[in-house]
């Protein structure tokens, strides 16, 4: 028969041992299996230091405004400075009892400093505690990613200026269309990884506003200053609904979906890398250290590293999706699902950066074929649209052009050369009015150079777009 009300033996001051911080409502242990699957202890451990981080800067608000002794602090101070130690040398013990990094932490604190530790919780929750913590996880995160994407950004750029001339075919649908310069295409990169840093850094500012004070959800009856808690830690504002923030992980997902973006990114240079070392291009190679061999096929270097960038943007955007889904319709305000934010953001850190680390490296040791680049820049009349805008310019209207090189190229590819390779009688059935100076447009330099203007692929204009973006890494040092 159910009985609402305890067993004496469980009621407080009995003398069953009761481990749990909050256990002191419950008549019997939590089952075994039930106290693993919601324990989070094993990956949220990671948060620590940034735990300790905002019960410091708690505790010393608490005493600021008299909530708690300037001995408690003291004593806080202490037992949090020893654990920190034990923490960064591998000697504190994690107990899957203890639930959580918080509760581990508290029961440590109380057991090195006794009362105080007790009182450190006042005004506070692990609800608002945990928000703070990802907070300042995510801050820290962000900032060494921004670095990680500095560093890759001023990779492509200098490779971009070496490779400012070097002509290559550019493509549409994966067919030849025009000539660019390799230079070009790599600072098509640096555009895409500069945003992905302006989305981290505006995503950013969201992370950095304090839900500390706000306590489970209602906020807290004690005199706190939270102005004071956020300077301590460093940050820029205050959340302004206690319910919201201890709710809602949009920062997070914003986090994610910059991160997805930036994979998705670095997938599609991946890619590009595996199709340009394979034989049938021939445009580059990349490090041996970058590359694993095959245990069966004796001649076989993989670009294992850019096939594994690309298959980890699977699962970063696996991430996304999960805490997409996580928070939708949660009722407000805290609820348990949120402590599954905690894995796919982690993993999320770890993978971008490795990714973005690992690219940087391996784009340093990247060599290129000039030659096969320009052979094949040569097939799939990639000038034919040169030839069309130079009958512009003698007065045929453009599409009559269109027409007259499509079908010149059409006679070509029957005889199967290249444009410039037509004589100049052959040239003029199709285009009566060109003269012997066509064959300078024909040219790949001649192409390329004449997409001079801002954001075109000539080979001065790369430089100069190559120059600027070394500049604003410059300007971005923190
Ligand atoms: N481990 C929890 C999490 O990650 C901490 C907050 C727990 N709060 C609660 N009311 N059970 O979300």
């Amino acid at each position: 028969m159910n009985s609402e009300h305890p067993p004496s033996g469980a009621q407080p001051g009995g003398d069953t041992p009761q481990p749990k911080t909050w256990s002191g409502r419950f008549s019997e242990p939590v089952d075994e299996r039930v106290k693993r699957f919601t324990a989070s202890v094993e990956f949220d451990k990671r948060l620590a230091l940034f735990d300790i981080q905002g019960s410091l800067a708690h505790a010393a608000m608490l005493a600021a405004v008299g909530v708690i002794g300037e001995q408690d602090l003291a004593d806080i101070r202490r037992g949090m400075a020893q654990i920190r130690q034990e923490i960064e040398n591998g000697t504190f013990v994690w107990s899957v009892d203890l639930e959580d990094v918080h509760l581990n932490i508290e029961r440590r604190l109380t057991d090195l400093v006794g009362d105080a530790g007790k009182r450190l919780h006042t005004g506070r929750s692990r609800n608002d505690q945990v928000a703070t913590d990802i907070r300042l996880y995510l801050r820290d995160a962000i900032d060494r990613i921004l670095g990680y994407l500095r560093d890759l950004r001023r990779v492509l750029a200098e490779l971009a200026q070496t490779h400012a001339d070097l002509i290559m075919p550019g493509f549409t649908h994966l067919q030849v269309a025009q000539p660019i310069t390799f230079g070009h295409h790599l600072l098509a990169y640096y555009e895409m990884l500069r945003r992905d840093a302006e989305r981290f850094g505006d995503c950013r500012r969201r992370v950095n506003r304090l839900p500390l004070g706000s306590a489970a959800l209602a906020g807290t009856s004690y005199p706190i200053d939270r102005e004071q808690v956020a300077a301590a830690l460093g940050f820029e504002g205050l959340s302004e609904n206690s319910l919201d923030a201890v709710s809602d992980r949009d920062f997070a997902i914003e986090f994610l979906s910059a991160a997805a973006l930036t994979m998705t990114h670095l997938s599609r240079l991946s890619e590009e890398l595996i199709l340009w070392m394979s034989p049938r291009f021939g445009f580059i190679d990349l490090a041996d250290r970058f590359c694993t061999g095959s245990s069966i096929m004796p001649q076989k270097k993989n670009p294992d590293v850019p096939e594994l960038v690309r298959g980890k943007t699977g699962r970063v955007n696996g991430h996304l999706v999960a805490l997409l889904t996580l928070m939708k319709s949660q009722p407000l305000a805290y609820n348990k699902d949120n402590q599954e934010d905690k894995e796919p953001l982690f993993d999320t850190v770890d993978t971008l950066s490795d990714s973005l680390v690992i690219y940087a490296e391996m784009l340093r040791g990247l060599r290129v074929f000039p030659q096969r680049m320009r052979d094949a820049a040569l097939q799939g009349f990639a000038t034919a649209t040169d030839l069309a805008d130079h009958l512009v310019r003698l007065g045929t209207p453009f599409r009559e052009a269109h027409d007259a090189v499509a079908r010149a190229v059409r006679f070509a590819a029957d005889k199967g050369c290249d444009l410039s390779d037509l004589t100049l009688e052959q040239l003029r059935v199709f285009a009566p009015s060109v003269g012997p100076d066509v064959f300078e447009v024909l040219t790949l330099e001649g192409s390329v150079a004449a997409r001079a203007h801002r954001g075109g692929t000539a080979p001065a204009r790369v430089r100069s777009a190559a120059a600027k973006a070394l500049a604003d890494l410059d300007g971005e040092l923190p």
